[in-house]
């Protein structure tokens, strides 16, 4: 049974338990982290959202039975304690709170607590499947707590930036008709309307597009979206995003505005300072140069075309690459060609991973001698100038991947990123920002044999290619935008159709019929009748960008109740069968196929 709190009233957390109190009495309250018995003394670490602090009972100074209940005390029992601050015997420099300690004169057990599945501790190594069951506890660790703090002051700090910018934070449905984000739909059967579903939204597109058509001009809002995709570090079935779309504007408008809110967010929630403009390629540039769409130019380590050598080389796997409209394309692993054997081979299995058929590789020795795969069927000549195209010193490793080009981007793209991981160049303390624009409009689908969005179906197409739409669809580039940090893609945007006639186009462009394409997006199709103004947005994904200022690895690491792998919560045990009743008024009935 708990003890009541009457009478009692917090006076500070724990943290805020400093030398200038020492002295005052002080009333604090929380869980007991560890207990150690010194005879007639007994110290507790109390802990709270915001630190811990030591409390210490003497056996001459506590009220009544205070001693003997406080022998009593366990791990994460959740106690009061109205002492006096004194200094500390014992300093602790490590505690933000180790020069005083609290000397107890009443303690009251508010609640006794069992023994913990695991320690309530920083940097757990506990398995993440086990954590996630008793999520509340695992809530309790100052990691976590640190990092949903950072993720509310982040939000806190957006909607005080925008609200000065004049956006309007508007809620949109839920409960939604298909969006065409391009992921699979989570449904909701209708009961009113049986056999109908609801679609949980992938995103707001469609409802913040018709917030300009109302006239709202400038709107965000923090939003839940669904998206039923296979998960990964960086995805999870339900994700946050920072939502914005904004009327009359460019696409530079809208780069502008975020620019200065990435500033003001980063600034306010870590203290990073971020130097605008932030650099931009173009999504051909990023492919080119870094073989990623969401590059990550924390380092160099770029990819270098060496085709126009290649192609006269006699080496076949190099000129059948070229022949068949593909690219050979290499990098320089500065510093790597004193790598043993096994570490060259596990680089080769690397981008065999992303497809690669081979990845051939130069190690130039200390000395200047060379060890390689393949240079023993090229001439001297065509060997010494791969090794100046490739800028390459004694010393240095250079890897090779000959394919169709998304194959050679994909394999060294990623090999790129291993090497860098290997020389320790992925510092999790530096921020380099990058926005990638012109995205292609259109992406070749091989299992549906069509065009598909790159984006979403409502992107505008560059002025300057809009002709290419009939003739060559595929190299139609967009005012479609993304902002990438490390190698993240942290948002993503575009300027939108707004002229009949160039929507029409589109559709026809990714084989939806018009009657198809009223369909789905009808309700915005005669929206856009009424008059629309131009308008473009942006959404970020909050859970990556979070993990990001936190250092994480996973955005699980910065959600409060995240799924698992197999989008299961293992504390709720959601997804779960429901009752019969509960079918039968869906005028649903189950019948699993195998
Ligand atoms: P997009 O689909 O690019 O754009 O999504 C925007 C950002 O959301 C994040 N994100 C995710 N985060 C976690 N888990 C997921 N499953 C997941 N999927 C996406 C990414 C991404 O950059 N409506 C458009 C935006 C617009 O055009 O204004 C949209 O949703 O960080
Ligand atoms: P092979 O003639 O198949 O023995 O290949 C000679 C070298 O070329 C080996 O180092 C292979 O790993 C490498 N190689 C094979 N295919 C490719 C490719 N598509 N791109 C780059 N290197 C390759």
């Amino acid at each position: 049974m708990g003890e009541s709190m009457a009478g009692l009233k917090r006076t500070h957390y724990c943290n805020q338990v400093k030398e200038n109190l020492i002295g005052s009495e002080v009333v604090v309250m929380g869980w007991a982290q560890k207990r150690r018995n010194l005879g007639s003394l007994i110290f507790i670490d109390l802990r709270d959202r915001s630190g811990l602090l030591q409390v210490v009972f003497d056996e001459n100074d506590v009220d009544g039975e205070g001693f003997k209940k406080a022998e009593t005390l366990r791990s994460e029992f959740v106690i009061a304690v109205r002492g006096a601050v004194r200094q500390r015997e014992s300093v602790n420099p490590n505690m933000e709170t180790g020069y005083v300690e609290v000397l107890a004169k009443e303690l009251r057990i508010l609640s006794e607590a069992e023994t913990p599945p695991f320690a309530i501790e920083e940097n757990s190594a506990v398995k993440e499947d086990l954590r996630l069951k008793y999520r509340y506890l695992d809530l309790r660790r100052p990691d976590l707590q640190r990092n949903i703090m950072l993720r509310h002051r982040v939000t806190q700090s957006v909607r005080r930036f925008l609200d000065g910018e004049g956006f309007l934070e508007i809620e949109t449905p839920m409960l939604a008709k298909s969006t065409p984000e391009g992921a699979r739909d989570y449904l909701v059967p209708s009961r009113v309307h049986q056999g109908s579903f609801y679609a949980l939204p992938q995103s707001p597109q469609t409802f913040k597009q018709l917030l300009m058509v109302s006239g709202f001009d400038r709107y965000f809002q923090i939003v839940r979206c669904f998206r039923d995709e296979d998960l990964r570090a960086d995805r999870q079935p339900e994700f946050t995003q920072i939502d914005m779309e904004l009327s009359f504007v460019q696409v530079n408008d809208v780069i502008d505005v975020n620019e200065r809110l990435l500033q003001r967010v980063f600034k306010e929630a870590i203290n990073i300072d971020i130097p605008l403009p932030i650099p931009r390629l173009t999504y051909q540039e990023a492919m080119d140069r870094f073989g990623s769409d969401k590059p990550d130019i924390r380092f160099g380590l770029e990819l270098v075309n060496i085709s126009d050598i290649a192609k006269d080389s006699g080496f076949k796997v190099f000129t059948d690459a070229i022949e068949n409209g593909g690219s050979v394309r290499g990098i320089n692993a500065k510093g790597c060609g004193n790598f043993p054997r096994k570490q060259i081979d596990s680089l080769v299995e690397v981008g065999k991973t992303y497809g690669a058929k081979g990845i051939a590789w130069i190690a130039v020795n200390e000395d200047g001698t060379l060890k390689s795969s393949f240079t023993k069927f090229l001439s001297e000549e065509t060997v010494q100038a791969i090794l100046k195209a490739m800028d390459a010193e004694n010393g240095d490793l250079l890897l090779f991947c000959a394919d169709k080009n998304s194959v050679v981007y994909d394999a060294l793209g990623n090999l790129r990123l291993e090497v860098a991981k290997r020389l320790g160049l992925t510092k999790k303390d530096e921020y380099s920002f990058v926005w990638v624009t012109e995205f292609p409009l259109l992406e070749w689908d091989e299992e549906e044999q069509r065009f598909v969005a790159k984006h979403h179906p409502f992107t505008s197409p560059m002025d300057e290619d809009i002709e290419l739409l009939d003739t060559d669809p595929g190299k139609v580039r967009a005012k479609a935008y993304d902002i990438c940090l490390n190698g993240v893609e942290i948002g993503g945007g575009s300027i939108r159709i707004y002229q009949r006639d160039i929507q029409e186009k589109m559709f026809a462009a990714l084989g939806f019929s018009k009657e198809a394409a009223y369909e789905n997006f009808g309700f915005l199709m005669n929206a856009f009748k009424y008059g629309v103004p131009p308008h473009g947005g942006l959404a970020y994904g909050l859970d990556r960008m979070v993990m990001l200022m936190a250092q994480e690895d996973s955005i699980r690491d910065v959600i409060a109740f995240p799924k698992v792998k197999d989008a299961s919560c293992p504390m709720t045990e959601a997804p779960g069968t429901v009752t019969e009743k509960q079918l039968e008024e869906l005028g649903l009935k189950i019948d699993i196929k195998k």
